[in-house]
């Protein structure tokens, strides 16, 4: 018996060749796979060839009698650990993305209680499409992972640009580290299982015209691991997340922003949560008027003068909500000089419960701090200042979020009031 099962739901396009090589891999690999295929995707690859690679029947009919009455859509989507879509078309996402269930496929998808991993194949312009992206935003929201789309050639002569199905090997990536996370969710297992955890992540981009923005070089390493560690707990974690270029961590619903103002916004939106961890490297200032047209060095004859504003302070904003503040909220202090005494004044003046100073100035880590592996961090909380050894980021998410969870834990037997600060 094969110990993990996937379902594969195949979308119509030049891509769904691919998924017969997909499935022979993720089968060497002990993964079971069962397959649906919309109509679409049988114009391209047979049900005959993709049931004899899967050795399992091929689902293609939402009312096949014989289907239902042997396993239904129900249950076609629940006995699996994971679905895959792929190639997932801009049709298969919209349908998605708006609960339709009107054929096999997306019937599925609305039914499921697992993970969702998309692959994205189509036209660059069909994936730029304001409607895809949208949709797209939706899902992820909604706690969809999705790998890709790729850059390249398209099938089409001529076309090229992101639009490509990721290729096989790391598609199977993709998969095997979502079947090695812990389950979400119901079932969740570990010490933060049942807690909403919020981070922020990476930096913020705050345009000055169609082409040109200010930004920093926060990479987005330390908040995109502090989210897979509280993953890896059981949390239920939204990563909101300005442009990286670090992968997303499976299992977690990530919410893609670019200025200050979109990530307030979508920190408002994924409250109510248990923790709010603030690790982005928010921009502290926006262009007042950013040009709608790319400024042109003839368009004046003096440099062109940019007037900023103060963007909105995200932590000290929900760190100070009378209603549905967080329980525990975690700012983080980057600082270059006097790290702690600018990490406790940040501590104070913010309200948040805890503040994790680090020197951004890269001396003595090696490898820098922003951009690098490694990180070495001061926790500054109401019982003082803990300086914690150079770590690897990822070594200090754990143990931040170990923190964490001994803190929520302790919480759970002296339950205080909801809304309370934390020590
Ligand atoms: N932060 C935020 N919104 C902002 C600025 C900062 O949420 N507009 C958060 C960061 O995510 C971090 C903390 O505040 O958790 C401290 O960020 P940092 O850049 O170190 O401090 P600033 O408040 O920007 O102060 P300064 O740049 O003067 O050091």
């Amino acid at each position: 018996m094969e110990a993990k099962r996937i379902v594969l739901i195949m979308g119509g396009g030049i891509a769904a060749y691919k998924c017969l090589d997909l499935i022979r891999r993720l089968r060497e690999r002990g993964i079971g796979v069962r397959v649906v295929m919309t109509r679409a995707a049988q114009e391209f690859v047979t049900p005959l060839s993709v049931s004899a690679l899967s050795n399992e029947r091929v689902f293609t009919d939402l009312f096949d009698l014989d289907d239902e009455r042997e396993i239904g859509h129900i249950r076609l989507s629940r006995q699996c650990e994971l679905i895959v879509v792929a190639p997932a078309t801009a049709d298969l996402i919209a349908k998605a993305a708006n609960g339709l269930a009107n054929d096999l496929a997306s019937a599925v998808l609305l039914a499921s209680d697992k993970r969702i991993l998309m692959a994205p194949a189509m036209n660059p312009r069909m994936w730029l499409n304001p409607a895809t992206q949208r949709n797209v935003r939706q899902l992820s929201a909604d706690g969809v992972t999705f790998v890709g789309p790729a850059i390249g050639e398209m099938a089409e002569a001529g076309e090229a640009g992101q639009g490509r199905l990721v290729e096989v090997p790391d598609l199977v990536a993709a998969i095997e580290e979502l079947l090695s996370r812990p389950v979400v969710g119901a079932d969740a297992a570990g010490p933060l299982a049942g807690r909403h955890i919020v981070v922020t992540s990476g930096p913020t981009h705050e345009p000055i015209d169609p082409v040109r923005y200010i930004a920093n070089r926060s990479s987005g390493k330390q908040g995109h691991a502090i989210a897979a560690a509280a993953v890896a707990a059981g949390a239920q974690v939204t990563l909101i997340s300005g442009p990286v270029n670090v992968p997303a961590p499976a299992g977690a619903t990530v919410m893609p922003v670019e200025t200050a103002e979109q990530m307030l916004k979508a920190v408002r939106e994924a409250l109510p949560a248990d923790v709010g961890i603030f690790c982005a490297a928010v921009a502290d200032w926006r262009v007042a008027q950013p040009s709608s047209e790319k400024i042109k060095k003839s368009d004046d004859v003096q440099r062109p003068r940019l007037e900023l504003v103060e963007n909105p302070d995200i932590l000290k904003t929900i760190a100070q909500l009378d209603t549905g503040r967080p329980e525990l909220v975690i700012g983080f202090a980057a600082e270059t000089e006097s790290v702690v005494a600018y990490g406790s004044k940040k501590h104070q003046s913010k309200g948040a419960d805890w503040i994790v100073a680090n020197d951004v100035s890269g001396e003595g880590v090696s490898g820098g701090v922003m951009g690098g592996e490694r990180n070495r961090v001061h926790l500054i909380s109401g019982d003082g200042v803990e300086s914690w050894p150079e770590m690897s980021k990822r070594e200090v998410a754990d143990a931040l979020i170990a923190r964490v969870a001994e803190f929520l834990g302790e919480r759970k037997i002296t339950k205080q009031p909801k809304g309370g600060k934390a020590k």
